[in-house]
């Protein structure tokens, strides 16, 4: 028994020695000291000794039984901590890495370009207004002076919802409905979207207007000037300079087209304005007596003047944007320009 102690003794420290971790030092554990491990066992033969022999064996496999003990919690002590830096190593936070941002969402330039818009207006007293997006023929043609069969009507490739209904060409159409429900003064802005069957770099079947009018006593070509080089000096830079040239629409007369010099290159003549130095921004007028008479407005006493612009038109140039087809793609790597 006396070598069996010694051998179990030896055997023991050698595999607490060489285990490296603690569910290796807990096998040993079990091995030696459990239930039925091999001192254990020992333990339980001491009956089978002689009486004389029992004490010194019993002393010797406690002895054993002590050192495997302490050297398991020794062991045990160096490979926990060992096991808990590797952990701690593992577990490590590296608080020099850059944190997670959350994406923020940003207006689309559509939106900024009429919110700047609406501001300049309602800066000189102007309300706004919304109207429907599918229009009678009515109020999109009729009452603005373009009878059924009018020539005009070749002006704007109208998408017809049926013979009565249309897809506003244009937001005009605000215009009759506002001038046949208010008297005059009348000042206001009325954005929305339109629709034309046209399709190209600088054209989409579906665009966004704004409309203005103005109807009061003694309104003249000058106030609708004034007014457009204000808007023109406040949208772009207090350079800006804004151009009338004729043109015709059959709701207003005179009728004109609207230039600025050009955001780009201020006059200089760029790419955007094709060299020119002036780039085309909105069609205008003062509004066509017959169509004050037909909305119900004295045109001896009050006179008006209009205003439709483009507001893809607007963005291309204040931001240089090439393509109309960007602004509805929603290419978040165009849209986060805008931030
Ligand atoms: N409605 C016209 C268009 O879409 C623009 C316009 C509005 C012209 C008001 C004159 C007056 O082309």
């Amino acid at each position: 028994m006396k070598e069996k102690i010694e051998s179990i003794k030896s055997v023991a420290l050698l595999a607490i020695e060489q285990a490296t971790t603690s569910s290796g030092l807990n096998d040993v554990r079990v091995r030696f000291l459990g239930k039925s491990g091999e001192i254990t066992s020992l333990m339980k033969l001491l009956g089978t000794v002689s009486k004389e022999e029992r004490p010194a064996m019993g002393k010797a496999l406690n002895d054993v039984r002590v050192q495997i003990e302490s050297a398991l919690d020794a062991k045990t002590a160096v490979v926990e901590e060992s096991e808990k830096q590797a952990r701690l190593a593992a577990e490590a936070v590296d608080v020099t890495l850059p944190g997670k941002t959350s994406a923020k969402g940003s207006l689309h330039p559509l939106t900024l370009v009429r919110e700047d818009i609406l501001r300049v207006f309602l800066g000189m007293g102007f309300s706004v207004a919304e109207g429907p997006e599918i229009e009678s023929d009515l109020y999109n043609f009729q009452l603005l002076n373009v009878p059924k069969d009018h020539p005009a009507r070749d002006m704007q490739d109208t998408f017809y919802v049926n013979d009565n209904f249309v897809l506003r060409t244009h937001t005009s159409p605000m215009q009759a409905r506002i001038m046949t429900t208010t008297q005059p003064p009348i000042r206001v802005v009325i954005p929305g979207r339109v629709y034309r069957s046209d399709d190209d770099a600088s054209h989409s079947p579906i665009f966004h207007q704004i409309e203005g009018l103005a109807v009061d006593k003694h309104i003249t070509v000058g106030d609708l000037e004034g007014c457009l080089q204000t808007f023109a000096e406040q949208m772009f830079s207090s350079d800006t300079r804004i151009r009338l040239r004729p043109s015709y629409f059959p709701f207003t007369e005179p009728s004109v087209e609207v230039d600025v010099t050009c955001a780009i290159c201020h006059g200089k003549g760029c790419r955007v304005c094709k060299g020119t130095g002036w780039v085309e921004i909105l069609g205008a007028g003062i509004v066509n007596p017959a169509v004050l008479e037909m909305c119900g407005i004295d045109s001896k006493e009050y006179s008006g003047f209009a205003f439709g612009l483009g507001l893809e038109r607007i963005a291309m140039i204040k931001y240089g944007i090439p393509n109309i087809k960007l602004f509805y793609e929603n290419d978040v790597r165009f849209l986060e320009q805008f931030n």
